[in-house]
C-alpha cells in the first residue's frame, strides 16, 4: 500500500512493533528441548493478548501462529514436535494483522555452542539488509534491493535463494510490489514511491539457491547440509531513509 493518512501509519506501526516484539519474546524462550510448537504458543499467547491476529493463518490457514524455520528449514516451518538443539539456527518469522493493517518481520537466532561459520552467515544476512535499506528510496528502482543483497552475499562468498522474496505489504500480507527479488534483475522496471510499505527480507545460503515443499505443504526446504538465514523488516518507503516500523523501540 501507499500510505496517504496519519491513521494508515499509526495502524502499522503499532502492528509492526507487536510483531516485532513477538519475535523476541519467543527468541527469549529458545533452548535446548523446546519444540516449535511450544515457542508458536508463546508467541500465540503473546499475539492474543495484544489483539493482533496471525497473519499466515487469517490469509492462508497456516497450521501454526508463527513461522519456525530449523537449519536445512529455510522458511514456514510449521510448528510441531521438533525440539531445538545445541548449535541450530532457528528462524523465527511473525506476520500479523490488527485494525485491519498488517507487520511483517523475521530474526534468526543461533543456539549454543556458537559455530563461528553460523554466526558468520547471520551477520552477513544482517549486513545484506542494513544494505538493501540504505538504497531503499522513493525515485530509484525496486531492483536496486536485490542488488545490494547479492553483492554483500555474494562477497562473502553465499548464496541467496531465488524462490524468496520481499514484498509489498500494508492492508494485506501480500500486495503490490508482489515478489521483490533478493538478486539483481535487471529487467524490473519497478519504482519505489514515496509512502509505499514493503519488506525488505534477505534469505543468504551456504550452498542452495532454489528451495522445495517438504511433505507438510508447507515447510520449504533448501537442500540437505545447507544453513540459510533471513532477517525481514517492514518499512515505509521515504526520499530518505525508510521508516523502519518492526524496529523495536
Ligand atoms: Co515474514
Ligand atoms: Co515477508
Amino acid at each position: 500500500m501507499i500510505v496517504k493518512t496519519q491513521q494508515d501509519i499509526d495502524g502499522l506501526k503499532e502492528v509492526s512493533q507487536i510483531v516485532a516484539q513477538c519475535v523476541q519474546v519467543m527468541g527469549r524462550a529458545i533452548k535446548v528441548g523446546i519444540t516449535t510448537e511450544e515457542l508458536d504458543d508463546i508467541g500465540r499467547d503473546f499475539l492474543m493478548q495484544k489483539g493482533a491476529h496471525s497473519a499466515p493463518k487469517v490469509m492462508y490457514n497456516f497450521p501454526g501462529t508463527t513461522c519456525i524455520s530449523i537449519n536445512e528449514e529455510a522458511a514456514h516451518g510449521v510448528p510441531g514436535k521438533r525440539k531445538v538443539e545445541a548449535g541450530d539456527i532457528v528462524n523465527i518469522d511473525v506476520s500479523a494483522e490488527k485494525n485491519g493493517y498488517f507487520g511483517d518481520t523475521g530474526f534468526t537466532f543461533l543456539v549454543e555452542p556458537i559455530h563461528p561459520k553460523k554466526q558468520h552467515l547471520i551477520d552477513t544476512t544482517k549486513k545484506a539488509l542494513e544494505a538493501a535499506i540504505s538504497v531503499a528510496k522513493a525515485g530509484n528502482k525496486l531492483n536496486v534491493i536485490g542488488k545490494a543483497i547479492e553483492q554483500v552475499a555474494k562477497k562473502a562468498g553465499y548464496k541467496t535463494l531465488r524462490d524468496l522474496a520481499s514484498h509489498g505489504i500494508g492492508k494485506s500480507l501480500h500486495e503490490y510490489p508482489d515478489c521483490i527479488p533478493n538478486y539483481f534483475d535487471k529487467n524490473d522496471k519497478r519504482m519505489l514511491e514515496e509512502g509505499m510499505v514493503i519488506t525488505i527480507e534477505p534469505f543468504l545460503s551456504t550452498k542452495s539457491q532454489s528451495i522445495e515443499t517438504a511433505n507438510d505443504g508447507w515447510t520449504l526446504v533448501s537442500g540437505n547440509g545447507n544453513f540459510s538465514a533471513q532477517f525481514e523488516h517492514t518499512m515505509i518507503i521515504t526520499k530518505h531513509k525508510p521508516t523502519i516500523l518492526t524496529q523495536l523501540k
